[in-house]
């Protein structure tokens, strides 16, 4: 069955808030991601997916394409973020075919669940590599146009020369687990610290080109991998009991938090981690 609106988003924004935008989302095949973007290609803009699997991201680039006339979905896949160099001639890819990058999601990563005894020192470094160094490729590549776009939106006073408008933006997602520590996390834990701190320096280093950049760390989400991974199915009936809101995330709360943070009322929010996970981690450390 096609995916119906309140599958990916709520319908409470307003069509053509992104028009003439365009977004680049690494892992955007994804569960989480692919939300994300439906809802930001729903609201005007147009879209580059990128993946390690050829056929799953142009399936889904080609799904993207049919929620709006007249939208613009690629999908760029056998992309490892773990390469610069493929990045890189994704996001020239972007650009000449669309026009630019206004929003940037960097989404790819990779997780299982394993001791520290367990992990080898390559599985570490794996996931480390697809988390925090693609995450800093995913940025560099595409570094220069978030600048252009940036500088397009511009908007200077002598009263208030901030830059405003909505040009320049990247989410890096990330999660919660490392807020208290969690077993048969560590490799994920470190690497999505590191992520959040890299979302800081960039917010801090190109806050005055006219970038914003902001984590998005979603809590336990219904239909992902991690939250398969984590969760024994079993389990599932008792844990939505103990969550303070009764139930676990669906996609649509993270690209709700998305819309947001890309839309004009995200304007002045730069540096941040909005958490999306119904206070979990609060109660169960973030699971
Ligand atoms: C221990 C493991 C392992 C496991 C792989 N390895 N799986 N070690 N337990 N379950 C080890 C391998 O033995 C190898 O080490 C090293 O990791 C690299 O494995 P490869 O298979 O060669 O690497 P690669 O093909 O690059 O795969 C990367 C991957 C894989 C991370 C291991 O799982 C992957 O590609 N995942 C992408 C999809 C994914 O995980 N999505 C979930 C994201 S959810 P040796 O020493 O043998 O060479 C998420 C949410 C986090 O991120 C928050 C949760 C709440």
């Amino acid at each position: 069955m096609p995916l119906q609106k309140k599958d990916y988003m709520s319908d409470i924004w307003k069509d053509g808030i992104f028009a003439n935008k365009v977004v680049f989302c690494t892992g955007g095949a994804g569960t989480i991601c692919s939300a994300q973007v439906r809802a930001l290609v729903h609201l005007g803009a147009n879209a580059c997916i990128i993946g390690r699997n050829v056929e799953k991201t142009e399936r889904a680039a080609k799904e993207m394409a049919s929620l709006r006339p007249g939208a613009k979905v690629i999908g760029i896949g056998a992309v490892d973020v773990r390469k610069f160099d493929s990045l890189k001639d994704a996001a020239s890819r972007c650009v000449k075919e669309l026009g630019g990058i206004d929003f940037v999601i960097a989404g790819a990563a990779g997780n299982f669940l394993a001791s520290i005894e367990q992990l080898s020192v390559n599985a570490f470094k794996s996931v480390m590599d697809i988390d925090v160094l693609g995450s800093y490729n995913t940025l560099k590549a595409t570094l220069p146009y978030l600048i252009e776009s940036g500088k397009k939106h511009r908007v200077d006073s002598e009263l208030n020369p901030c830059p405003l408008g909505t040009g320049g933006r990247i989410i890096f997602v990330s999660a919660t687990l490392h807020y208290r520590g969690m077993p048969f996390q560590a490799h994920v834990s470190v690497a999505k610290a590191g992520i959040d701190s890299l979302s800081n320096s960039v917010a801090i280093e190109y806050g005055p080109r006219g970038m914003t950049s902001n984590i998005i760390a979603p809590g336990p989400i219904e239909s992902t991998d991690g939250l398969e991974r984590l969760l024994p199915s079993d389990a599932k009936a008792a844990y939505i009991k103990s969550q303070p809101l009764g139930r676990v995330g669906h996609v649509r709360d993270i690209a709700d938090a998305t819309v947001y943070l890309f839309s004009d009322a995200g304007n002045y929010v730069s540096g941040q981690t909005l958490v999306v996970d119904g206070a979990n981690w609060r109660v169960s450390g973030g699971t």
